[in-house]
């Protein structure tokens, strides 16, 4: 698609002729930013509108002096955030579109942060072009649901600026270097034409999807081997929304292969390979949803389930009160597959080489620190 629109700033009352002249500008305006921002999402929706539409409301629109700027849009939803403050009432989803701040820099960070910054934001946000979501007050502006860790600030970015992606996105926890030490290097070091590549270096091979309840939850919950068959049945359906399906025969064993820590940058046209609709999709299951699988589940589709020798079982009260059916059942999810469902890597995907690191990230002549020299990655 290809969606061309000039529209005129809006008028403030001072600079305009009269008070009748900026409402009525006003309103033109809002009424054509509605109007862009319902096509672009009907688009999205593939609701068969024709490819190129080109909007041309003319010069005349108003009589202030300066705001005559022209907000070319291409394929994106630049330039009608500046027409935000005139449109009052606007459906909750077409509210990131009129919200897209126009990206300065060609990598963006995306961390993920709760209460971690409640001191001061860190100095390196200093250096970077950064988005930060706030996820402790629904009615605040950009709010992004306490749940699944990192996860559901990933894949809300991804839905909020889908139009309006920068080349670039760094998706990193509240204190990146805690995984990878020199992570701001590596970043600094990046090509312009990386694609994608994780953050970190801890190699998980063959994880099933039992590994991290050993860790976090099957020693304070006793039944959460009960819990195994919905997680893995987690991951099938947020595989099954990228159109993929987890293993080769029905309810085969699943074990992927990734960098742990679910850190990774990525560039626009890898996470355009799918369509918004999907990662509104993956979003509403990961972040927005209580449970991720629900009820029974059917033991020929599952491996836990039915030659795994899991039970199944509803989760414990304080599981649910304590949060962990998203922090580790769609959290994880995210951390387990993300790789895969960007279609980058195999499921059971192979430890980085050099050439891996030295096609993403800048030579150590050009860029020293860079991981593409192997010794930056001990
Ligand atoms: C981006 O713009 C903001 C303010 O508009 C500025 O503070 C920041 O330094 C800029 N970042 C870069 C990387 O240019
Ligand atoms: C949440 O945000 C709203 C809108 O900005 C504000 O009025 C309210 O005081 C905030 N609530 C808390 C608990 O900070
Ligand atoms: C980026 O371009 C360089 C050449 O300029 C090439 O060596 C490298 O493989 C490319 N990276 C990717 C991810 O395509």
């Amino acid at each position: 698609m290809v969606l061309s629109l000039r529209l005129l700033k809006a008028c403030s009352r001072s600079d305009s002729k009269t008070p009748y002249a900026a409402a009525l500008a006003s309103f033109a305006v809002a009424t054509l930013a509605l109007l862009a921002a319902i096509l672009l999402l009907q688009n999205d929706l593939g609701w068969g509108l024709p490819t190129v539409l080109i909007l041309n409301p003319g010069p005349n629109l108003c009589t202030c002096q300066e705001a005559k700027a022209e907000l070319p849009i291409l394929e994106s939803g630049v330039g009608v955030q500046t027409l935000a403050s005139e449109v009052q009432k606007v459906h909750p989803a077409l509210q990131p579109l009129l919200e897209s701040p126009p990206w300065n820099s060609s990598l963006v960070i995306v961390p993920a942060v709760y209460h971690d910054w409640d001191a001061g934001w860190p100095e390196w946000t200093e250096e970077f072009a950064v988005h930060v979501y706030q996820r402790t007050n629904a009615s605040a502006p950009n709010y992004c649901e306490n749940r699944a860790f990192e996860s559901a600030v990933y894949l809300k970015f991804i839905v909020d600026y889908y139009h309006n992606l920068p080349d670039l996105t760094a998706f990193v926890h509240s204190d990146p270097p805690s995984h990878r030490r020199d992570i701001f290097t590596w970043l600094r070091c990046l090509r312009p034409n990386s694609t994608y590549s994780a953050l970190n270096v801890h190699w998980l091979n063959h994880w099933h999807v039992d590994r991290p309840l050993e860790i976090l939850g099957k020693s304070k919950f006793p039944t959460g081997a009960c819990q195994v068959p919905r997680i893995e049945a987690c991951f099938r359906r947020f595989a099954a929304i990228f159109g993929k399906d987890l293993s080769a025969e029905p309810g085969g064993k699943v074990e992927p292969s990734f960098y742990a820590s679910n850190q990774f940058v990525i560039s626009r046209d890898v996470i355009l390979r799918h369509p918004l609709r999907v990662y509104q999709e993956a979003y509403k299951l990961i972040g927005l949803e209580d449970r991720c699988v629900e009820g029974p589940i059917d033991p020929r589709e599952n491996w836990a389930l039915g030659k795994g020798n899991y039970c199944l079982q509803e989760p414990p009260r304080e599981w649910l009160e304590e949060g962990f059916e998203s922090k580790i059942v769609q959290a994880m999810t995210m951390e387990y597959l993300n790789h895969y469902v960007f279609e980058v890597e195999e499921l059971d995907g192979k430890p980085y080489t050099d050439e891996h690191y030295c096609k993403q990230f800048l030579s150590s002549e050009q860029c020293p620190g860079s991981p593409c020299e192997q010794k930056a990655r001990a």
